[in-house]
């Protein structure tokens, strides 16, 4: 009967203040759920089978994340080849628990195949932008939010990008990653998350920068996601860092919080979370794992857990802190521009069809192009398209292309040319001014 609806955030304060918490929730996510957050963890698919660790996770957690199985160098091996058997197990599990789940991460300079960091220039380009367009496409509609890009701002004072092999493919790489994932999935808020930006610095003021002029240019982002692997510390301006953040009008979510065990755990663990319930923009919570065995940081007991699976004093005060209430959250989708339908009709015996979903913004455009095989299915093809008059190619990812401007051909690459009988497969393209809208022509061979 906690007065979970309707209620301001003053009044829900209050009324909390009369109730005591006896009427509080008694798990992390309950808790959380009562001002319109969540509170997840990052799990392990390797872990799934450990009934202490299972039993925790479906009882206090309402969002998970993949500790690793859907970064680049486990969801694309080798280039082309996609493996999705142990993000789909991280994300069935957040199914089987009615949790949000959070894509972790599509593009970042750690964790990368070693084919792609042996990538650079326009090479590299394309291979992460048909990165990002086909794991968010895999995902699409299921996930609640992805970390497009992470960590990509250097330490120390400088409040620059980071150098990395994705960095030298030129500053706009991540407005590119982040137009290449709403074009893929217009239904998933689209994060930057990073370290060290958990109070004001020069760190965090970079980042901020980022986001104001992609909100003033329209290049598509909705949240920021804070790591808070914190130590000993919080910054005394965590909460002002995440206000600052939320009044840019995107959501701020604490996406990887531990803190190293020390006389301050539990106190830090509640100051993150009151930080949190107290901006409204804020959606909820991240653990970076359940049990401080499952941790990371080995030997720093950063976790809510202890190893066998007992309550610590930093799980009581971050309950405490939930059930303490807050200003509602928010709950705003992202917005989506209306995507055009792939074919009812499939194309006739030994012939293909192509069709075009289109994201646009003022300048530029993402195109996802769908070639579906006829009964014979094809061994090659090419795709024909009429750009309007002013529009340019930028990119391609999956083809190849002759011509940037007027009619543009796309021919299959080596891996994709071959499709079975009613199979399609997609390539993409992004470019200036306005986007395509004549049907494509499809040629098989
Ligand atoms: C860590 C995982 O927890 C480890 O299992 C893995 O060996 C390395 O990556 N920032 C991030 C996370 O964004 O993806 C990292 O996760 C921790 C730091």
């Amino acid at each position: 009967m906690l007065l979970a609806t309707a209620v301001t955030g003053v009044v829900f304060a209050a009324s909390v203040a009369v109730i005591g918490t006896a009427d509080a929730a008694s798990t992390l996510g309950a808790s959380a759920a009562q001002t319109g957050r969540y509170f997840g963890a990052a799990i392990a698919a390797g872990k799934l089978g450990d009934a202490t660790y299972t039993g925790i996770l479906n009882r206090e957690f309402n969002a998970v994340t993949p500790e690793n199985e859907m970064k680049w160098d486990a969801t694309e091996p080798s280039q082309g080849r996609f493996t999705y058997t142990n993000g789909d197990r991280i994300l069935n599990q957040g199914i089987s628990m009615g949790a949000k789940i959070r894509g972790h991460a599509l593009l970042w300079h750690q964790q990368q195949p070693s084919w792609a960091q042996g990538l650079s220039g326009s090479a590299l380009r394309s291979a992460a932008l048909n990165h990002v367009t086909q794991v968010a496409t895999h995902y699409r509609g299921k996930i609640y939010a992805w970390d497009v890009v992470n960590e990509a701002f250097a330490d120390g004072g400088s409040g620059a990008r980071r150098d990395s092999n994705l960095q030298r493919t030129g500053n706009d790489w991540i407005e590119a990653a982040f137009r290449a994932a709403r074009a893929a999935d217009p239904g998933a808020k689209l994060c930057y998350n990073d370290y060290n930006t958990d109070g004001v610095n020069a760190k965090s003021t970079g980042v901020y920068n980022m986001v104001k002029d992609f909100k003033s240019r329209g290049v598509p982002i909705d949240c920021v996601g804070f790591q808070s692997h914190l130590g000993t510390s919080i910054p005394g301006d965590y909460q002002s860092n995440l206000q600052r953040f939320a009044d840019l009008g995107v959501e701020v979510q604490i996406t990887e919080l531990d803190v190293a065990q020390g006389g301050n755990q539990a106190t830090i663990y509640a100051a993150v979370t009151r930080a949190c319930m107290a901006v409204s923009r804020c959606g909820g919570i991240t653990v970076w794992g359940i049990r401080d065995s499952d941790s990371w940081r080995t030997g720093e007991n950063p976790l809510l857990f202890d190893a066998s699976g007992n309550k610590k004093a930093a799980y009581t005060s971050v309950l405490n802190a939930l059930n303490a209430g807050g200003p509602t959250n928010p709950t705003t989708p992202p917005p989506t521009t209306p995507v055009t339908s792939p074919p009812t009709s499939n194309p006739p015996s030994g012939a293909c069809a192509a069709s075009v979903s289109l994201n646009s913004w003022s300048g530029g455009y993402v195109a996802t192009v769908r070639v579906t095989a006829g009964s014979a299915g094809v061994n090659g093809w090419t795709v024909s398209l009429p750009l309007p008059s002013g529009s340019a190619l930028t990119s391609t990812w999956n083809a190849t292309n002759t011509g940037t401007t007027g009619t543009v051909t796309f021919h299959n690459v080596s891996y994709n040319g071959q499709i079975a009988a009613g199979g399609y497969t997609e390539f993409g393209f992004q470019g200036t001014g306005a986007g395509p809208t004549a049907t494509p022509g499809c040629a098989a061979g």
